[in-house]
């Protein structure tokens, strides 16, 4: 919505929130206390905020005066009742439906942003359509267009991915309000970049082009494996394989697993649907992606168990990198806290680091850990924003998040503050085995079949 502010001077851009906090946070003056950290966007919300972009908590006023309102609302996997761990939760998708349905005035076009199962549009309308047929006697006369379009930008990217997208995709049945949303994206979009589709076409291409997404990395890492045990390099594999343009050179990069808050519940989402349209093979296959990338995280936390001698128990180990990827301090379903969660399980003392995240989030996500401090008996966890204190006197470093700042470190003098025999575990190929020569430290990476000697 910042950059449709940005883009669109004329139009009015108001983002509502239930939650007050979050919103004192969007309007802070100390542009470094917004609530998502992501590279460009303070820029361009000190461009815009109160000339055309505003937050606000008055949900009422705002979806009164509004003509077209997106709802962007998080749909998690359920925890609890039907289809729980699998289906998406969607009581805000509801609640705000009913929202828009109550204050909404004349006529408003319903955008649904949101990542959602297929069919989903179907409960707005549904909602809005009780409201429509409610008020044709009243004198605040409502009426209602629901569209689908949802949203393909990454995190860490989010900006260039707006401004310059592959595509976008509006799925819907009215033209009239299909030109209304098309319009706006025109101002900064090719038009032959807008696709059209029905409804339910719009809301399953969002699914499937993450679990395509997503398959891709579950197949290199599990290449990746393949890499190790066989001496091949898994960059070597992945350039060639690349070279071929059916296949691309992007999103092939071997990693300790993917995170992030979509992969994992689209897919989820997917093994659901396709479950209960009695697709139990093809649910199957789709889940097998999880299966792959779960197996990564625990391959990973497990070697770096067995090459420390069997034993991590009171054992110092560096983690450098907490979020699910670089330029984000995002830690959603990060694989750094499954394989943090196996050290810790085994004895390990872990000294965290990463330069977004703070310790609270950190805290948050390793909770259902007993102990979070050090101690004689059990694995614990700090955290230290120093990096040389985090090397200190420990037998490894395992590094999770391709970081910039990671991909320039000094190990010469990392290898005189470490443990002897130390280690590297590069899960992102992201050190050069020349920065390690001399140091006398092990090195391991995913998907490099030959690492030692130096
Ligand atoms: C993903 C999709 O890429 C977006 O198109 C989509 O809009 C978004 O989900 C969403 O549904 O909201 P995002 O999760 O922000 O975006 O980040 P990605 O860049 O896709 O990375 C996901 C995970 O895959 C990260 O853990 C990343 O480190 C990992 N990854 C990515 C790799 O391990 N290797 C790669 O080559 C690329």
């Amino acid at each position: 919505m910042a950059v449709l502010a940005d883009k669109c001077k004329d139009i009015l851009v108001t983002l509502v929130d239930i939650d007050k906090e979050r919103i004192k946070a969007w309007n802070d003056k100390d542009l470094s206390k917004l609530p998502v950290f992501e590279p460009g966007l303070s820029e361009i919300i000190k461009r815009n905020r109160d000339k055309n972009l505003f937050f606000s908590c008055e949900i009422a006023k705002t979806i009164k005066e509004a003509d077209m309102v997106f709802i962007s609302v998080n749909t998690p996997t359920k925890r609890s009742g039907f289809g729980a761990g699998y289906a998406s939760d969607l009581k805000w998708v509801e609640s705000s439906a009913r929202q828009v349905a109550d204050y909404a005035s004349g006529h408003t076009i319903v955008v649904e942003k949101s990542t959602v199962p297929v069919r989903t549009a179907e409960l707005i309308q549904n909602i809005l359509s009780e409201s429509e047929d409610n008020s044709i006697i009243s004198s605040n006369k409502k009426s209602f267009s629901v569209l689908s379009s949802p949203e393909f930008l990454a995190e860490g990217t989010a900006i260039n991915d707006l401004e310059n997208p592959d595509r976008v995709l509006i799925g819907g049945e009215d033209n009239d309000a299909i030109k209304s949303l098309s319009s706006i994206y025109e101002r900064w979009i090719p038009a032959n970049k807008i696709l059209f589709t029905n409804v339910w076409s719009s809301e399953l291409s969002k699914l499937t082009a993450n679990a395509f997404l997503a398959q891709r990395l579950s197949s290199i890492n599990a290449i990746s494996a393949l890499c190790e045990a066989t001496g091949a390099e898994i960059k070597e594999v992945s350039n060639a394989i690349g070279a071929d343009k059916r296949i691309g050179k992007k999103f092939l990069d071997a990693g300790p697993g993917f995170g992030g808050s979509c992969f994992q519940k689209d897919i989820l989402n997917l093994v659901y649907l396709c479950r209960y349209y009695g697709l139990e093979k093809i649910s199957n296959y789709w889940e097998q992606v999880l299966i792959v990338n779960n197996w990564q995280k625990e391959r990973i936390a497990s070697l770096v168990v067995e090459k420390l001698f069997g034993t991590v128990t009171n054992k110092k180990i560096a983690l450098f990198g907490f979020s699910f990827k670089a330029n984000t301090n995002d830690t959603r379903e990060s694989p750094s806290i499954s394989i943090a969660k196996d050290l810790l399980a085994n004895g390990a003392n872990l000294m965290i680091h990463d330069p977004q995240v703070l310790p609270s989030q950190i805290e948050k996500e390793l909770s259902s850990q007993e102990t979070k401090r050090f101690s004689d008996k059990k694995g614990g966890w700090c955290f230290n924003r120093d990096l040389n204190e985090c090397v200190k006197d420990s037998d490894a470093i395992i590094f999770l998040t391709a970081w910039d700042e990671y991909k320039k470190l000094d190990f010469k003098k990392f290898s005189q503050l470490m443990r002897k025999p130390s280690w590297v575990f590069d899960t992102r190929k992201i050190i050069s085995k020349n920065s390690l020569k001399g140091t006398g430290i092990k090195f391991w990476q995913v998907g490099m079949g030959n690492c030692n000697p130096l």
